[in-house]
């Protein structure tokens, strides 16, 4: 049996690239009865960017409810919300203290944000000794991410073995597991979809939001009506062939191609297909959302499992770093 972990940042509100590249295939993979799966939310990771409580709060709802609303099964996981065990900072701490500074200064992820950021805060600079916590306090085996999270896994093991090294075998070292088949899912300029970029598709909209948002952010060329149409010439039928399938694309492509099917009408089969593939998700996510007090009691029962496990980890390192009795 091994155990998989995998956290994401609360930032937003899922949108549809997070949805079909990192929470379904998660959700896939939890289902395999060999392994055990802790899944949680990044929240004390998100306030490298979030400084307002609110937003905090709504965040961790919003991506609790999307997990829920997908179908994640939390009897068979522990799902959890990471500032609910703060002994990952304790952690953090320790980990630390065997951490190369020369190893965190060369992190991709930190130089690249220090580019575009204008709050580069500490936090940011440690914020993959943080993830090495996440995963180091519950003896994780496997972690899939995504190419952008391959050095901090890199730097976790490194972190692992250095504990090991130092003050003998205390932690199970991760073996990484790159998502390289997971779907890229294009924004709605053709960019991959992203919050950064503002592309993004929020497909928990009501309908008059998500209609409009497809018929503003897709920019469409002024083709008559009659004529044929490149199907490739925008990302509707790139993001109806991810979302409906092949079936539904190519018949899509092929009405293009005739000409006497504008872009409007692609763009209404694009909401149908988002309505139609989604319609139990939605449902189900606006019952979550107007229930928190719902949502704060499956992320507590979460808590609760991971505790237990974190705590174990915790006294096996103060015992052997030499603190209490
Ligand atoms: P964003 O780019 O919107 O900030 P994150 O970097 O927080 O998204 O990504 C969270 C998870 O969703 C990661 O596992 C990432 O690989 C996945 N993901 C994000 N955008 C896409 C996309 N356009 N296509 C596929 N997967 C994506
Ligand atoms: N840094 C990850 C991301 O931005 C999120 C994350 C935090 C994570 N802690 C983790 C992922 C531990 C895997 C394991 O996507």
């Amino acid at each position: 049996m091994s155990r998989i972990l995998t956290g994401i940042q609360s930032t937003n509100v899922p949108h549809l690239g997070n949805i079909l590249g990192a929470i379904l295939p998660a959700i896939e993979m939890s289902k395999d009865a060999q392994n055990e799966s802790f899944l949680f939310i990044a929240d004390f990771h998100s306030l490298t960017q979030i400084k307002d409580a609110e937003k905090m709060r709504s965040n961790t709802l919003a991506v609790t409810a999307t997990w829920l609303a997908m179908g994640l099964d939390v009897e068979k996981t522990v799902f959890y919300r990471q500032s609910d065990i703060p002994e990952v900072t304790e952690l953090t701490w320790y980990l630390s203290c065997v951490t190369p500074y020369p190893m965190l200064a060369n992190a991709h992820s930190f130089k690249d944000k220090s580019d575009r950021l204008s709050d580069v805060n500490a936090g940011l600079f440690t914020y993959p000794v943080l993830m090495a916590a996440d995963i180091l306090l519950y003896d994780a085996n496997i972690v899939p991410v995504g190419k952008d999270q391959v050095q901090h896994l890199e730097i976790t093991r490194d972190i692992a073995s250095a504990v090991n090294r130092v003050f003998g075998e205390l932690l199970v070292v991760p073996d990484v597991k790159l998502n390289k088949d997971t779907m890229y899912v294009p924004g709605t300029d053709g960019q991959k979809m992203s919050k950064s970029y503002d592309n993004f598709i929020n497909i928990f909209l009501p309908e008059k939001e998500l209609k409009e948002v497809i018929n503003k952010k897709i920019a469409t060329d002024s083709t008559a009506l009659e004529d044929p149409k490149d199907p490739s010439a925008n990302v509707i039928s790139a993001l109806i062939r991810l979302i409906s399938g092949d079936v539904a694309a190519d018949e899509l492509n092929q009405k293009l191609i005739a000409g006497g099917y504008g872009w409007g009408h692609a763009k209404k089969d694009l909401l149908q297909a988002i309505l139609t593939r989604f319609e139990k998700e939605r449902a189900a996510f606006d019952h979550w959302m107007a229930h928190p007090d719902e949502l704060n009691e499956v992320l507590s029962i979460g808590a609760d499992k991971a505790r237990s496990v974190a705590q174990k980890t915790l006294s096996r390192m103060r015992n052997q770093l030499g603190y209490g009795a």
